[in-house]
């Protein structure tokens, strides 16, 4: 798939940092916040002025991949009906902080970008950029081939969709790890060894290896 356009739902940390290695990365760059657009205006125009701050029904128009980079806790308040067929890179997570009781959002044994499969239907989801912290992922890209490259991994379903995230992910300056289908994606969630790692894709392999679902 040739992607050209990026849209991402929310302007918050991580979704302003996307934003940036999106525009670095030579796309054309949507992002919503969850109000009104002039909610969102000035954090766009002083952090990553040649975004477009719209609506999140513009963003999902307007948009080859669309990012969510929102509280997990709201995903169910996202637009379904427009998101068919769209190909979704969930960089959620579940944080008790944030979300409250796991068991209030999701299903017992399911991971979190399953349960928003789930709920989109229609959309193809992959599961990246969840694991590393924003400030990492602003600090961290490097070309292709450059000493100390960092890695992010990748959990999906589609050939095609994990392709073009595994794309993407290079374009933005981290070397793409695939791990497996979506159902993989526990691996990568919080409290497990890869959650906040920001280190090469052989480490990152190795954490992912680690992973123990009972934890
Ligand atoms: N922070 C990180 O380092 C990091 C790294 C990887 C993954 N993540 C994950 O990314 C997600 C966002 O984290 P964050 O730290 O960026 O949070 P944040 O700073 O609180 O930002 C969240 C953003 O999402 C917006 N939002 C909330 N509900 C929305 C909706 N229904 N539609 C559109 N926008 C909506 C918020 O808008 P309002 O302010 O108007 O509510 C805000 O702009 C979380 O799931 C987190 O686990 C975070």
């Amino acid at each position: 798939m040739q992607v050209k356009t990026i849209g991402i739902i929310g302007a918050g940390k991580l979704g302003v940092v996307l934003a940036q290695l999106a525009l670095k990365a030579g796309y054309q760059v949507y992002i919503s916040g969850s109000g009104a657009v002039s909610k969102i205006k000035l954090i766009v125009e002083t952090l990553a002025p040649e975004a477009t701050p719209a609506t999140t029904q513009e963003v999902v128009a307007k948009s080859d991949v669309i990012i969510l980079a929102i509280p997990l806790r709201n995903f169910r308040q996202l637009p379904k009906e427009v998101l068919v067929n769209k190909l979704v890179i969930d960089a959620t997570n579940y944080w008790w902080e944030v979300d409250g009781p796991r068991e209030d959002i999701l299903k017992k044994g399911q991971s979190s970008s399953e349960a928003v499969q789930e709920f989109l239907q229609e959309a193809k989801v992959v599961k990246a950029f969840n694991h590393m912290g924003y400030h990492d992922l602003h600090d961290e890209p490097r070309a292709s081939g450059a000493e100390g490259r960092k890695a992010i991994a990748i959990a999906g379903d589609g050939e095609k969709e994990v392709a073009t995230v595994v794309a993407l992910v290079d374009s933005f300056g981290f070397d793409p790890l695939p791990i497996g289908s979506l159902q993989e994606g526990w691996r990568l969630e919080a409290g497990q060894p890869a959650f906040g790692a920001n280190v090469s894709k052989e480490e990152l392999g190795e954490l992912v290896f680690k992973a123990n679902k009972s934890v």
